[in-house]
């Protein structure tokens, strides 16, 4: 049985992988399906949660009563996040967001020139927006979860994370081949800025999110 913790509630999630374009038909992207991302927010709104979902380049089906927000680079998932987030109790990073992006952008289709060495491609940073939404707090008593997609010492890097990061709760999922990204199931390491540590078992993606909310709603009393 679903407990209404949320009603009353705002709530932002961002789901699914940002495309940083090269030219009009490439981009850098990374392989978030947005599948974690909907499941926080359709269980958020089965808590009775009003949910804003910022969505990069997800092709999921809304979910009933979740306002979406399609968004493609990160600097567009950035604006959506800081102009949905004065409203929010609690606002969740779930999205595959890339650290660079191509310095140039080229409006016509970049070409292979015979015999010629192909250009590099310079990157610049991105902005952290999950940094930049911790450390300026758009409401009092806000909280803000992200998420920390790792391959090695997942545990060690999530702490790290988290400190750097500045946010009150870190998911920490493991990647590997067939797991986190694009499946149907996770397991993680909810990691707190108070020292807690919640191990959430392999299951599906719903699991996960409630957990999540569980502690959010904790944190929001
Ligand atoms: O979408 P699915 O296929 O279901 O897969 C789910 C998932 C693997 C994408 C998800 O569970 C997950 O781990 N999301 C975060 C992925 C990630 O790459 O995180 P990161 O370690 O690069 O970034 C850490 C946190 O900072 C994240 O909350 C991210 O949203 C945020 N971030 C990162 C870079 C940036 N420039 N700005 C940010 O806000």
């Amino acid at each position: 049985v679903t407990e209404p913790d949320l009603v009353g509630r705002h709530v932002v999630v961002s789901a699914g992988g940002t495309r940083e374009p090269l030219d009009p038909v490439r981009f850098l992207g990374n392989r978030s399906s947005g599948k974690q991302g909907y499941a926080l927010a359709r269980t958020a709104a089965a808590r009775g949660a009003r949910v804003t979902l910022v969505a990069a380049n997800s092709t999921l089906p809304a979910p009933a009563g979740v306002d979406v927000v399609p968004v493609g680079t990160a600097v567009e998932l950035r604006e959506a996040v800081l102009r949905a987030a004065p409203e929010a109790d609690a606002v969740v990073m779930a999205a595959a967001v890339a650290d660079f992006r191509p310095a140039a952008y080229a409006s016509g289709k970049i070409k292979k020139k015979d015999g010629q060495e192909p250009e590099p491609v310079t990157l610049v940073r991105n902005p952290d927006i999950l940094a930049e939404i911790s450390a300026d707090r758009a409401r009092p008593g806000q909280v803000i979860v992200g998420f920390a997609a790792e391959t090695d010492d997942v545990l060690a890097n999530g702490r790290a994370k988290l400190k750097r990061k500045g946010c009150d709760l870190l998911v920490v999922n493991e990647v590997g081949e067939r797991k986190t990204f694009g499946s149907e199931e996770n397991e993680a390491v909810v990691l707190g800025a108070d020292g807690s540590e919640t191990a959430v078992a392999h299951g599906p993606k719903e699991a996960l999110a409630e957990t999540v909310w569980d502690l959010v709603a904790e944190r929001l009393g």
